[in-house]
Parts: C-alpha cells; sequence; structure tokens
C-alpha cells in the first residue's frame, strides 16, 4: 500500500512545542505537510510564556528538510486564535488541517476547585478549541475542504478525580467536534476527536516510569494523522489511542423502557432495570437518529 503523504496541505498544531503536539508536528511535516507550530510556552498550569519551544520544533522540522512556521500566541484570546490562523494564511497562503491540542492542567478536588482553576482550564481546552477552529472555519468552508481533529481524554469521556474542570472541558469537546462535523459536511470539513494516554510532561507523575517507551507520543500521533489525511472519511468520532491500541468511542443509547398515558415515581422505580438496560444498544449519529425510538414510542 502507498504512503499516506500531505504535499499541498498546510496544518496548525496548537500547543506543539511539548508532548503529543510537538509529536503531530513532527510527523505531518516529515510527510510533506507546512505546518504552524503554536505553542504559548508557559508551565503545565499555563503559567508563563516563551516563543522558544515553538520555535525549537520549527528548527527541528527544518533540519529535517520539512517547511514549518512557528507561533507563539494564546489558543485562549480571540487575538490569539486569529493570529494563529493569520501565520498560516501569511506564510503558506492557506489552511487545510487544524489540530487543537493545546493544553493545561489545574487539578484539584472538587471541593477546592476554585472559579479561576475551572474558567482557566476550560479557556484553553474548550473555548481555545473553539477560538481557533472558529478562525479557520471559513477558509476551509470557503475552499471546500477541512480536516479538524480535537483532543479529548478518556478524563472527560469516563470522569477523574480532581479534574471537574478539565473534564468538562474534554467531554465539551466531543459535543463541539460532533457538532462540527454535522455543520462541516456540505464543506467537504471533517471532524473527529482523540482520547489519548501518553508519557508526556503532563502525565510523567500520573502514569508509571516503566511504560514511558510503551507510552510514548508516537503511538499516538499516526491516528491523528490519519484522521487529518485527505482519504479519512470518518467525521464526528472520538478514537482512545495509546501504548499502540485504538478504539472508537460510542456514544449510546440502551433499548429503554416506555408507558403511554400518566407516568409516576414508582412507574420509574418499578422499571428500573429496564430503563438501565445496554443491550441491545443503538449508536445515533445525530439527534435525528436520537429520536426514533421516541416518535416510534409516541406512535405505537
Ligand atoms: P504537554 O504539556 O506536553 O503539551 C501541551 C502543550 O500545550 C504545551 O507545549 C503547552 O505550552 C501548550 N499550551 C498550553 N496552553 C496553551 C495556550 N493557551 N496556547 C497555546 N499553547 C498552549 O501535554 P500533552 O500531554 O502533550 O497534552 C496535549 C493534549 O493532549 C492536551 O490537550 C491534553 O489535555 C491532551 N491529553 C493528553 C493525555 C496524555 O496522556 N498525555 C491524556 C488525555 C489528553
Amino acid at each position: 500500500m502507498s504512503e499516506l503523504r500531505y504535499e499541498g496541505r498546510v496544518a496548525i498544531v496548537t500547543g506543539a512545542g511539548h508532548g503529543l503536539g510537538r509529536q503531530h508536528a513532527l510527523e505531518l511535516a516529515g510527510r510533506g505537510a507546512k505546518v504552524v507550530v503554536n505553542d504559548l510556552g508557559g508551565d503545565r498550569s499555563g503559567a508563563g510564556a516563551s516563543a522558544g519551544p515553538a520555535q525549537d520544533v520549527v528548527e527541528e522540522i527544518k533540519k529535517n528538510g520539512g517547511e514549518a512556521v512557528a507561533n507563539p500566541d494564546n489558543v485562549a484570546t480571540v487575538e490569539g486564535a486569529q493570529a494563529i490562523v493569520q501565520t498560516a494564511l501569511d506564510a503558506f497562503g492557506k489552511i487545510d488541517i487544524v489540530v487543537n491540542n493545546a493544553g493545561i492542567l489545574r487539578d484539584r478536588s472538587f471541593k477546592n476547585m476554585t472559579p479561576e482553576e475551572f474558567d482557566g482550564v476550560i479557556a484553553v481546552h474548550l473555548r481555545g478549541s473553539f477560538l481557533v477552529a472558529s478562525a479557520a472555519w471559513a477558509h476551509l468552508r470557503e475552499q471546500g475542504y477541512g480536516r479538524i481533529v480535537n483532543t479529548s481524554s478518556p478524563a472527560g469521556l469516563f470522569g477523574n478525580f480532581g479534574q471537574a474542570n478539565y473534564s468538562t472541558a474534554k467531554m465539551g469537546l466531543v459535543g463541539f467536534t460532533k457538532t462540527l462535523a454535522h455543520e462541516g459536511r456540505k464543506y467537504g470539513i471533517k471532524a473527529n476527536a482523540i482520547a489519548p494516554v501518553a508519557w508526556t510532561r503532563m502525565t510523567e507523575d500520573l502514569l508509571p516510569a516503566a511504560n514511558a517507551d510503551a507510552l510514548g507520543v508516537d503511538k499516538v500521533t499516526p491516528l491523528v494523522a490519519y484522521l487529518v489525511h485527505e482519504s479519512n472519511e470518518a467525521s464526528g468520532e472520538v478514537y482512545t489511542v495509546g501504548g499502540g491500541r485504538v478504539a472508537r468511542i460510542l456514544v449510546a443509547e440502551g433499548p429503554g423502557w416506555g408507558k403511554k398515558g400518566d407516568l409516576s415515581v414508582e412507574d420509574i422505580r418499578d422499571n428500573w432495570e429496564a430503563i438501565n438496560a445496554a443491550e441491545p444498544h443503538t449508536v445515533p449519529a445525530n439527534v435525528g437518529e436520537q429520536m426514533g425510538p421516541l416518535i416510534q414510542h409516541l406512535g405505537s
């Protein structure tokens, strides 16, 4: 089979100064894409800023014979997101691919989490992904082509102690991705999300050190690169990926239980087992499909 290449494509990768984003940028550039390497260059909590990390990755790409340009702006501000997109337009004349990857952690048990800790994490992951995609959207629509990958997390999909802010942002990105997939369909834009597991500065004190290599960032990037390739047909999907394993995550609905006429609290109690049944489940592709069983119930 032929190698997947990205010649003629322009990619923006946010938070590409370290970790997963750096690997995404190196891989796409190594396969012929022109890449905007964005990174604010702060620490894991988002404190501080430095143009160094983005610049270092650009130099690495150039040393390997690729094309890239650095951008040190903040994804969480309107001006920053617009500047990131403008960097792509100025340097390469267009945009084809957006990988929303930038992220920070401000973990705290819910009891102690402050509104500032909540807002700060939502701002980078959720609002930042919105702002960058939003700044790129008109260009993608106009050219009738685009590939977007948003970075969710198992913590968002399933919850995780100490991460009420982070998991809210990460599950928010699932809804965001699915809606972009619907709105982008007739313009050739495909949007998907990943829920990765990898050894980076974000997880080095959470994951066992013995697994550092097995959970390398290079075990996540191939999925991202595939999802942003022109041959990818998937859209609105979420994939968990790490250590060389990839799986589709399903937002599914059980068979349910229903009755006509009055519904009492006791009806709910008495049918709790049927309400909670997981099989046979459906995986609705949109709200229309999700409404199907309700419409059938009302009509039956
Ligand atoms: P990382 O800390 O190595 O990389 C995140 C990058 O984003 C950093 O280089 C940072 O400077 C940059 N960044 C932070 N705020 C920014 C802003 N406002 N504007 C521009 N750049 C900004 O961490 P890692 O692990 O590579 O994380 C990448 C993404 O993957 C994040 O969204 C993270 O939440 C997500 N993720 C990672 C997991 C893992 O196991 N490493 C698990 C689940 C999700």
